[in-house]
């Protein structure tokens, strides 16, 4: 006979009564940044479907990357928009690229703010796949295996603190692995995008880094949306190839990819709040139908209450400066 000895209203009464009860707890200490970088100076063009979002100049984004770390985000997400494009994105293994520039720049200036790098092509070919094409236009998934070790290697060297591949290859973490630990970098962690989604909520992203598919789509590599399953040997895969932290991507809609992956597995766990769900929240806020704020506070406490240790979001600022006002569920 639950009621009426029973009543979960009473520990509901009082902030203090909701705040020793409360099960899950959202700090900035959690969140990483993603920015973007491209080339030139004093540069800050704002992303028109990602409003906050700006792609910055090495300075600029040095300047933001500081104000953040002050603000209490440990770790920012680089992603590249280079100077050239080519068949087999080359220039992101450059020594003088984009991103390798920026992490030079971040750890003079900013030495305490952990780098992570976005390891992939998509935004380096011109074709747009995240790999190299093969004659009949799908993406080859060893000749690939090689370039990401390369682009990792020299990312590496020049100063990131944690390798993020986002291409969904085959055998990629045990290849980057390999391919970093040869050349002297056993101590940088891979952060493995496990299970990451063929999903129509990266649209804004692609805008931001220019890196939509000239043809095509990413469904040869990326994850069917139907499948949790699938999802799961995809992160014991990773597992087993060294990753270090894995991550499921988009958030939201796979907390119950996320929730089964906290179940199974010890590693640390993250999740990608992606760039659509955050221009969402905006252009829900734009049009005066929901509150940014309390919005997006509320998605980053379920993705932390589903089982993510870490979560990237491009609200990381703003949810950083909530948690200093004080803000509560
Ligand atoms: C690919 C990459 C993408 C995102 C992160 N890494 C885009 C894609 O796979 O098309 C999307 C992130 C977002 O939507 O915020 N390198």
């Amino acid at each position: 006979m639950p009621f009426p000895a029973v009543r979960l209203r009473r520990t509901r009464r009082t902030p203090a009564l909701r705040r020793m009860v409360r099960e899950t707890e959202l700090a900035a200490s959690d969140l990483i940044l993603p920015l973007f970088v491209c080339p030139g100076e004093g540069v800050a063009d704002p992303v028109a479907s990602m409003p906050g979002v700006c792609r910055q100049s090495v300075d600029r984004l040095v300047a933001t990357a500081a104000e953040a770390h002050g603000e209490g985000i440990p770790a920012v997400l680089l992603f590249g928009i280079p100077e050239h494009k080519d068949a087999f994105g080359s220039s992101s293994w450059s020594d003088d690229g984009v991103v390798q520039r920026a992490l030079r720049a971040l750890k003079q200036q900013v030495p305490e703010l952990l780098t992570v790098v976005d390891v992939c092509f998509c935004e380096y070919t011109d074709h747009g796949h995240c790999g190299v094409l093969r004659e009949d236009g799908g993406v080859d998934n060893d000749a690939t295996l090689a370039n990401l070790g390369k682009q990792s290697v020299s990312l590496a060297a020049a100063g990131a603190d944690v390798i993020a591949p986002s291409d969904m290859m085959d055998g990629r973490v045990g290849a980057i692995r390999g391919a970093l630990d040869a050349a002297g970098h056993q101590q940088v962690p891979i952060l493995s995008y496990a299970a990451k989604f063929a999903s129509a909520f990266y649209g804004p992203f692609r805008d931001a880094a220019d890196s939509a598919p000239s043809f095509g789509d990413r469904r040869s590599y990326q994850m069917d949306p139907g499948n949790a399953r699938e999802a799961l040997r995809e992160v014991s895969l990773d597992a087993v190839e060294g990753a270090d932290i894995l991550m499921v991507k988009p958030a939201l809609p796979y907390l119950d990819v996320l929730s089964a992956m906290r179940r199974r597995f010890r590693q640390p766990l993250a999740a990608y709040h992606v760039s659509g769900e955050y221009a969402m929240l905006r252009a829900g806020a734009a049009n005066g139908w929901i509150d940014y704020d309390r919005a997006l506070m509320e998605s980053l406490l379920s993705i932390r209450r589903a089982g993510a240790d870490l979560i990237v979001t491009y609200g990381a600022r703003d949810a950083a400066r909530l948690l200093r006002q004080g803000w509560e569920p």
